[in-house]
């Protein structure tokens, strides 16, 4: 995937008003030829986005100073869903007021985004909507390639309210979708999965590594490197690995730049 990360950045275009993908809003951009020129696997990756109005290329002013990281739903061709937090936050409700054709300046992408062999597998999601509704769409990206690939796709809910007929209607027809509407509902169907489960892809809190290893390793005898991949929740500023607002810590008692190293990364790295 080509980049334009160390550059100046680009403008991409407003296309349209905020959507509503899997549940979540999501910014629609036209981005210039040449950000992405694979497609897919773009689930994990992530764009700064400038809040303010420019002229002559520089900002109005510097009130909202900090880029925005927005992470991708959706690419098709040179059109990303990025989604939007539907939060108080200032820079977030500058986006959602942009109007169709307003420019947006972007660095990136940036990120390693989650990843998996070209052989069809048995594909489990997890998704904490009650820990961020945003989680499924921020997994939705991965189900097409793996059904191109011949694998199974098995989608398993933490989720407080049963999913609507819209956001069902966004997720392919051949993935199979499990709501566990309480921690024990959660626990059997993690645990009726794990041994059918090729690989793990996790969009969870922070708070759910540890058990969810304990609960593969009880389960097939070892978590393997290459088995979860877990999107992590990091206060992403610069995107460049120089501030160290996005430290995590890992398994070792290290710290790890969730910006540069992440925001996808193994559960063995960050789980005890
Ligand atoms: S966001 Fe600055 S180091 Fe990661």
């Amino acid at each position: 995937m080509s980049t334009l990360q160390g550059s100046a950045g680009f403008h991409a275009q407003i296309k349209g008003t905020v959507r509503w993908l899997a549940g979540a809003p999501c910014l629609a951009l036209q981005m210039p030829e040449g950000i992405a020129p694979e497609p897919n696997m773009v689930s994990g990756r992530y764009f700064l986005a400038r809040c303010k109005d420019e002229v002559d290329g520089e900002p109005t002013d510097w009130g909202l100073y900090l880029r925005r990281p927005l992470y991708a739903v959706q690419q098709r061709e040179d059109e990303w869903l990025l989604h939007l937090p539907p939060d108080e936050d200032p820079g977030h409700g500058w986006l959602r007021r942009r109007a169709e054709g307003a420019p947006v300046h972007l660095l990136g992408p940036f990120g390693n985004g989650f990843s998996f062999p070209t052989a069809g597998r048995n594909l489990l999601l997890l998704a904490d909507l009650t820990d961020n509704p945003g989680w499924l769409a921020l997994l939705l990206a991965l189900m097409e390639p793996m059904l191109d690939r011949g694998g199974r796709v098995t989608l398993l809910l933490r989720t407080n309210a049963p999913l609507d007929e819209v956001a069902l209607s966004h997720l392919p027809i051949a993935v199979e979708v499990q709501t566990a509407p309480d921690e024990s509902a959660w626990e059997r169907g993690l645990s009726s999965s794990l041994l059918w489960a090729d690989q793990i892809c996790a969009g969870l809190p922070s708070s759910r590594y540890n058990s969810l290893a304990q609960l593969i390793q009880a389960k097939r005898f070892r978590l393997e490197e290459g088995f979860c991949q877990v999107l992590v929740q990091a206060d992403i500023l610069c995107g460049v690995g120089a501030c160290l607002a996005c430290v995590i810590p890992t398994a070792n008692g290290g710290i790890t730049r969730a910006c540069t190293h992440g925001p996808v990364f193994d559960l063995t790295r960050l789980a005890l």
